[in-house]
């Protein structure tokens, strides 16, 4: 699948975009506008009520069907996708694919193909590829609004977009923020959709932080700059991103020991000084205490890592409303045509 999509496919930004520049799909944040990423973020923001919590019930999404394809597991993206749809009034169906005919033998394709035909008008993919959910929107289904929910190690742009609405709700404007994403950046979807949405988004520097084997120089060609030591990494750092190690997907030994990971890059209070003062916490989570964070951080006046699950249905229904808009303009527009 990822073969495919890769020699053959069109540039992301291009495909997740209609006619009008609008979103219709939404894969990742390579290539997209400020201007966009910030409407995002404005519309997000439009479903946060005064207490911080996004609103009840609107119904945008009325009477149209949204399903969760979750081929790779997830607690938090799963959950909050599922309400974002439901505050936004749609039908939501959970697919679970371990037990669904894919597993009796029946393609990809051919599975999405049916549920397309229950009248689906979203889907919601994670996949352990790099590239899945753009090659359903692609080349599966095109008229059906894609959300990319992580696929493998290369994207998952509503935790990005989740964690700026986070970032600019504590800070204001980016353009004067200096942020640090510590750990396991090799292997995260998390961290490479963050970076391009930081450096769009005008971000004054972001900085990497981690051993050779976890953060290879290479990856300063994203946009970044490459620390080995917490020390002079977070010297004046305003966010912090921990990350989970993603032992799933390191397939060999990339890392001393966990305990001597902590050592070095476990964000804890005497590390966190380092930092500016009013330097926030953030993690997607799941988190793992004691490995990449403290608990005394996690827990700690600092961290913003349940204000980042909260936010995180505010964005969902965001991408959601905004995605099903754009296709149904496309539709429109080819009908006017054709
Ligand atoms: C992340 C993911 O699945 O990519 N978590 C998440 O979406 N909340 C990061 C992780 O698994 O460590």
């Amino acid at each position: 699948m990822s073969q495919l999509s890769s020699s053959h496919a069109a540039a992301p930004h291009q495909l997740q975009l209609n006619d009008q520049g609008q979103l219709r799909h939404f894969l990742t944040t390579e290539g997209l506008s400020r201007e966009l990423l910030t409407e995002i973020l404005d519309t997000a923001e439009s479903f946060i009520d005064a207490s911080g919590r996004s609103v009840k019930k609107v119904p945008l999404l009325r009477g149209l069907t949204v399903v969760n394809l979750f081929f790779e597991n997830s607690t938090r993206t799963r959950s909050t996708f599922e309400l974002a749809a439901q505050k936004l009034s749609a039908d939501v169906l959970n697919l679970n694919i371990s037990t669904s005919a894919t597993s009796k033998g029946e393609t990809l394709q051919d599975t999405l193909w049916n549920i397309r035909a229950m009248g689906a008008d979203m889907f919601v993919v994670r996949h352990a590829d790099s590239g899945a959910a753009h090659f359903i929107a692609e080349y599966v289904t095109p008229d059906v609004a894609i959300i990319n929910a992580g696929d493998g190690r290369h994207a998952h742009p509503t935790q990005a977009m989740l964690d700026m609405l986070t970032i600019r709700r504590a800070k204001g404007d980016f353009s004067n923020l200096k942020v640090a994403i510590v750990g396991d950046i090799l292997h995260s979807r998390v961290a490479r959709s963050e970076i391009h949405a930081l450096n769009t988004l005008g971000a004054d520097e972001v900085r990497l932080i981690g051993p050779k084997t976890l953060v290879p120089d290479t990856l300063e060609s994203l946009g970044a700059t490459v620390y080995r030591d917490m020390k002079e990494g977070l010297k004046g750092v305003d966010v912090i991103v921990a990350l989970r190690l993603q032992k799933e997907r390191m397939n060999n030994a990339l890392l001393p020991s966990e305990s001597e990971f902590f050592r070095l890059y476990g964000l804890d209070e005497a590390k966190l000084a380092y930092a500016n003062p009013d330097a926030i916490v953030m993690h997607p989570g799941p988190i793992n205490r004691g490995v990449e964070i403290d608990s005394a951080v996690a827990d700690g006046p600092q961290s913003q890592i349940l204000t980042q699950v909260s936010n995180g249905i505010a964005v969902r229904m965001a991408v959601m409303s905004m995605a099903v808009t754009g296709q149904l303009q496309q539709a429109q527009h080819f009908g006017q045509e054709g």
